[in-house]
């Protein structure tokens, strides 16, 4: 399956079936992350898979308002902690996840801030620290799934809906122009076709509360991603979100050349007029 496909078709699933993935699959997914593309390589990560009562212990520990899905297996991401772990962590994870789509296994991420009570309750004994926690299993029929709807940080509302894909900020609402809030010209003419379908694939990353707390900016060669430090997002989850919508970009831009992402902000790049509350994470030049 191509990238883009699993990217588009890729998406959060809260209920699942009791059934366990064969452990084949499982193995698949432990064989997949060892072969992975990091965004920062010589950052050491590993992969703890966990079955079993693992589902009781976690439940209030991971997830929004501690709730945890109940699933057959919770996957936790370890990683050492060096300078950019976060987003490199997000990164992997995203990549995970697409996986796990192609091979028909359903996930959701869980924010997960406190580390030390999640090795705890997944009985990990390392001096790493876990970063991610994703739930996995299959996904119940579309019916019975449930879709997140948030009123406010402490309100989020997992509803029974169909048709739940969580609604996301267009691509062409996430990136500018040379200026900040200017438009892009999408013509074919005007702008590469795989760097017009990387900016695509990027917005469709998952993020946490479904917050997209970035934007992108094109200014000559350069793609300028920005974030936006939001007060009801951990500093943790933001980094993760940024890794993620990096792979997406990824993903799809790697078919045209290999992708290098520098991370913190370009020089000369004061004329853009970021706002305040925004600020120039990671660039990579296009070719
Ligand atoms: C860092 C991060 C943390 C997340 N934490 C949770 C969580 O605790 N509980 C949950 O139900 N979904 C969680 N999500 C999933 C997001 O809510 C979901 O990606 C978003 O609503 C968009 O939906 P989609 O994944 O279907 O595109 C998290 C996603 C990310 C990237």
């Amino acid at each position: 399956m191509k990238y883009l496909e699993k990217i588009e078709k890729r998406k959060s699933i809260r209920e699942f079936m009791k059934r366990e993935p064969e452990s084949k699959m499982l193995e698949d997914i432990s064989n997949y992350f060892q072969k992975q593309y990091k965004l920062v390589p010589e950052i050491e990560t590993e992969l703890v898979i966990r079955t079993g009562d693992v589902k009781n212990s976690l439940e209030g520990v991971a997830g929004y308002r501690g709730k945890c899905f109940m699933a057959p297996v919770y996957m936790i991401m370890l990683s050492e902690k060096k300078d950019y772990y976060l987003e490199n962590a997000g990164y992997l994870a995203e990549d995970l996840c697409l996986y796990m789509t192609e091979i028909g296994l359903d996930h959701c991420w869980l924010t997960a801030d406190d580390s030390e009570a999640v090795k705890k309750a997944a009985m990990i004994e390392s001096d790493k620290e876990a970063v991610v926690v994703i739930a996995c299993g299959f996904g119940k029929e579309e019916k019975e799934k449930k879709r997140l709807d948030i009123l406010n940080p402490s309100n989020v509302l997992f509803k029974k809906r169909a048709g739940h894909i969580a609604p996301k900020i267009a691509q062409e609402e996430m990136v500018y122009q040379d200026k900040w809030g200017k438009k892009v010209d999408w013509d074919a003419y005007m702008i590469d076709p795989v760097l017009d379908q990387s900016l695509y694939a990027a917005s469709l990353a998952p993020s946490f509360l479904n917050r997209q707390p970035y934007r992108y900016v094109l200014k000559g060669n350069t793609v300028i991603l920005c974030v936006k430090e939001e007060e009801m997002t951990s500093d943790k989850d933001t980094k993760l979100d940024l890794g993620a919508t990096m792979m997406n970009f990824d993903a799809v831009a790697s078919e045209h050349d290999w992708v290098d992402w520098k991370m913190g902000a370009p020089a000369g790049i004061e004329d853009i007029g970021i706002p305040e509350e925004y600020k120039a994470a990671a660039y990579y030049e296009w070719n």
